[in-house]
């Protein structure tokens, strides 16, 4: 399976950091790209006693023979990057495109202010005045920053190279599907497009070469910020089924609801998915709890992912039995 392309199907905070660390582990993914708008995602890597937090390199890292890339549609925030660089000691192994765009201290300030802030209640990371700033074609790209000039590559051409030879490609897609600038909630969305396309555009990959578009589902689905959210239940609701989540990036307590179908269809379809995760299991059904074969799961659980199956048209091929990047069961090879 040369190339990948991993996307959430609902509004983003659905397990991607978790289903992309058990690919890299599994699949010994040798190059990932993280496509995406920038440091607005937050994606959770748990492995073994730690927990990582990760807004720019892709969450591929734990596989430590995996090259971290990140392709030219992504923004930068050069305070955030060199952190996680430092925190996770991938140096030797990390590189951006020197088309990147880069957050200034300007951009962060727009963003929490104004109607971004008390309107879209976006993240504040600076993302949407950033990709505003490009879009007017003022930006500053990563080739105008000095402490970034040691991690420079040109990143379209290292991931076409390695899927021209045959080598494991995993592109990392954020935030999601209901959250596109295109196909989401408008306004309350983030701003560009986030669907497998947009994916592989930010990296530099055309539609031909991918193999496999994977979209990640969580068993409830949960929303940051403002925006309709069909079947939305009260905090006090969410906190007795344990559905009760905070944000990675911002701290704010996520909106909850029960799976939508609706929803994943469609998000199936917009991303020409041709598999997909589903998370968080034993949060429905705590029985459940790290299985790792699809046997093992209880009969509500199996009943619960035919169904999907049934609704969707595309197979669950892999399902999210507890945080560690291993209680996963996969069933691709069974
Ligand atoms: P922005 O992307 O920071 O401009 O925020 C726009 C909207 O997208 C807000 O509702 C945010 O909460 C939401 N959002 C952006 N990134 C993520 C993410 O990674 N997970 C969940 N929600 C996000
Ligand atoms: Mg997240």
């Amino acid at each position: 399976m040369p190339c990948m392309v991993v996307v959430c199907g609902f509004f983003g905070d659905t397990g991607k950091g978790k289903i992309i660390s058990y690919l890299a582990l599994k699949d010994k993914i040798s190059v990932a790209a993280r496509a995406g708008v920038g440091p607005n995602a937050g994606h959770t890597v748990v492995y073994g006693d730690k927990t990582f937090r990760v807004r720019m390199i892709p969450s591929t890292f734990i596989y430590e023979k995996c090259r971290l890339l990140i392709g030219p549609g992504v923004l930068v925030d050069p305070n955030v990057f060199l952190n996680e660089v430092r925190l996770l000691n991938v140096e030797n192994r990390v590189g951006l495109d020197p088309q990147c765009a880069i957050i200034e201290p300007r951009h962060i300030e727009a963003d929490r202010s104004g109607h971004l802030a008390s309107e879209i209640g976006t993240t504040g990371s600076g993302t949407g005045p950033c990709n505003s700033d490009r879009v007017l074609r003022r930006a500053k790209l990563a080739r105008d920053v000095p402490e970034l000039q040691r991690f420079l590559t040109d990143v379209p051409l290292e991931v076409n190279m390695a899927i021209d030879s045959g080598e494991n490609v995993l592109i990392e897609g954020t935030q999601g599907t209901f959250l596109s600038l295109w196909h989401g909630t408008y306004p309350y969305v983030t701003s560009k497009d986030v669907t497998a396309s947009a994916a592989c555009s930010d990296v530099g990959v055309g539609p031909k070469k991918v193999d496999e578009v994977i979209i990640v589902f969580k068993a409830y689905v949960t929303r940051v910020g403002s925006g309709p959210l069909p079947g939305e239940i009260s905090w006090e609701e969410a906190e007795r089924r344990g559905w009760a989540e905070i944000a990675t990036v911002t701290g704010r307590r996520r909106r909850a609801a029960p799976f939508n179908f609706d929803l994943a269809k469609r998000a199936v379809m917009l991303n020409s998915a041709t598999q997909a995760a589903i998370t968080k299991i034993d949060v429905l059904f705590p029985e459940c709890k790290s299985a790792r074969s699809f046997s093992d799961l209880s009969l509500e659980a199996k009943e619960f992912i035919r169904k999907v199956e049934s609704e969707i048209k595309i197979p669950v091929t892999l399902i999210g039995t507890g945080p560690d990047v291993l209680d996963v069961v996969d069933r691709r090879f069974e």
